[in-house]
């Protein structure tokens, strides 16, 4: 049993509270599965209600266990609200995953999306101050799910990377702030999986499961470790990247991006 779980597990209550955003596919919807399975009460929140009911069908849970929320992340008063339901239905919340993103669909030479980043850096501090408003209990743990995208530029993509990069930052912050509270602030940097999010890109040995990566994902939040970086091969990609001159890794991802930037 994991120290956070011993813990609700003394103030009376079986299982854990956690509430997840963009729980209604990919790795969320994985996520919420990891948990339900263990017993935990769940909430769900996306945009859309269908996609949201058809998934909490999809949970190994009763029915009640999983609560669902048609909730847009950047809209502050709908999500504080949410969670505040939340927490008054299943009680104090134990653990959040901030994990509701997108992605520019447009060429590069678009410009600058910021809707992407409203939804990957306001929508995960929304639902931050929403949580810390139910006055959450000692040792839970949010978990922000940021990416890899965040430590070197990508032509095609130059508001997903920041607004991972800054969503690392704002984390890192956060868990300053919360220390004396005794909460935890997990960052998870993660690489290319088997989702919608990156259903229009190439195919590859690198594109991780998000069955998987939730598995990695939850570990990490249950140990209530600062930070994971999964899996070990782009972590090593991405840390040999970092390492490259800058004119080097411009004329790369110029070859890369080629098609993209035209
Ligand atoms: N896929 C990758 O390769 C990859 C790599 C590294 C990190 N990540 C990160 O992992 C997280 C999950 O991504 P994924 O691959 O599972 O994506 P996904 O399959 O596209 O799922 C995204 C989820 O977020 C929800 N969502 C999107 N915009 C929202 C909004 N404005 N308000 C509320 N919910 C919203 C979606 O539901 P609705 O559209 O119905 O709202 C859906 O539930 C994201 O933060 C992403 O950046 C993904």
């Amino acid at each position: 049993m994991h120290e956070r779980e011993s813990k609700a597990g003394r103030a009376g209550r079986a299982g854990l509270s956690v509430f997840i955003t963009g729980g209604s596919r990919g790795l969320g919807l994985e996520i919420a599965r990891v948990h339900a399975r263990r017993g935990d009460r769940v909430a769900l929140l996306a945009r859309r209600r269908d996609v949201l009911e058809a998934a909490a069908r999809t949970l190994d849970a009763d029915a009640g266990r999983v609560a669902i929320f048609a909730v847009d992340v950047r809209d502050e008063a709908a999500v504080r609200e949410a969670v505040a339901a939340f927490a008054r239905q299943a009680g104090p919340i134990d653990r959040v995953y901030a994990n509701a993103g997108v992605i520019e669909s447009a060429p590069a030479s678009a410009p600058f999306d910021r809707g992407v980043f409203e939804i990957n850096f306001y929508g995960v501090v929304n639902v931050v101050e929403g949580w810390l408003a139910t006055a959450p209990p000692a040792a839970a743990t949010i978990a922000i799910i940021s990416s890899f995208s965040a430590f070197r530029g990508l032509p095609h993509v130059p508001a997903y990377g920041s607004s991972k990069a800054a969503v690392a930052l704002y984390a890192e912050s956060l868990r300053g702030r919360l220390r004396a509270a005794g909460l935890h602030v997990t960052t998870l940097f993660l690489g290319y999986l088997d989702s919608e999010l990156t259903s229009s890109r190439k195919r590859s040995f690198l594109v991780t499961p998000c069955a998987q990566a939730a598995r990695v994902v939850v570990g990490a939040a249950d140990r209530g470790v600062s930070r994971a970086a999964y899996p070990p091969l782009v972590r090593a990609m991405v840390f040999a990247m970092r390492c490259l001159p800058d004119a080097i890794y411009d004329r790369l991802v110029a070859r890369r991006y080629r098609n993209a930037a035209s």
